[in-house]
């Protein structure tokens, strides 16, 4: 449910006036608060929930476009609502007051940078092919894959039919008989980066997006979050 807010306040954000123009108006008797006209101040109301009229027309707030950078933990899901019960990501934001929804998914078991907005057309324009936003991943891989298989997939492999875009490939690190593997890829197919390992017989042991862009997790903990402000929302199409 939305946050309660000052009607004064409200008046001011669905553009009918300055908020000293609003308390007049409220003084005059002009709003009213589900059908009842309110005179007093200091009244609260649930936008969305309670209807305000002014002048017998309803009011609706511009909704302010809010944006989140999300270090997702493993074990949630990627969705606004689950018919399963289990936790999901929406649940990781307090009182945005917004509401909010993920940007493109992350597995269950896949951690890391999940952007959560209300904007659905930058949403929309993370997500075009045409726009190739690059979204970067560290994947522990099972054994070592050489030179010549990470060149493949840097070059694109076909995946169901589609041969994927070219990627970026760099190996970051041996870690038991494992690899640590950081990739980057300009395209958001469902379970991507996985098939993508699968395919070349070293498969995904633990994946972490760490960005999209230049947008980094940059020390955010696993399970916060942080606003993001129009020069990261820049980085993201860097
Ligand atoms: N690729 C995957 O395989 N899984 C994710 O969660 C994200 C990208």
């Amino acid at each position: 449910m939305s946050e309660p807010v000052r009607l004064q306040k409200y008046l001011a954000q669905c553009g009918l006036a300055s908020r000293r123009k609003a308390e007049q108006l409220i003084a005059d008797g002009k709003i009213s608060v589900d059908g009842v006209v309110v005179r007093e101040m200091g009244v609260s109301i649930r936008p969305g929930v309670n209807l305000v009229a002014y002048a017998g027309k309803k009011l609706v707030a511009e909704e302010r476009l809010v944006y989140y950078l999300l270090n997702k933990p493993p074990g949630y899901v990627t969705t606004i609502a689950d018919p399963q019960g289990r936790p999901i990501v929406t649940s990781l934001i307090k009182a945005s007051g917004v509401r909010l929804f993920p940007v493109g998914r992350l597995d269950l078991d896949t951690e890391g940078a999940l952007i959560l907005t209300n904007d659905g057309e930058l949403a929309q324009k993370i997500q075009h092919p045409s726009n190739e936003t690059s979204k970067s991943y560290e994947a522990l891989v099972r054994g070592w894959p050489g030179r010549e298989k990470l060149a493949l997939l840097e070059r694109g492999v076909v995946l169901e039919g589609k041969r994927t875009s070219p990627a970026s490939l760099s190996i970051l690190a041996a870690k038991g008989g494992n690899c640590l593997v950081k990739i980057t890829i300009h395209e958001g197919r469902k379970r991507q980066v996985k098939k993508m390992f699968s395919h070349i017989g070293h498969p995904v042991l633990h994946l972490k997006r760490i960005a999209y862009g230049k947008l980094h997790l940059d020390g955010l903990p696993n399970g916060a979050y942080r606003k993001l402000n129009p020069s990261d929302l820049k980085k993201i199409f860097l």
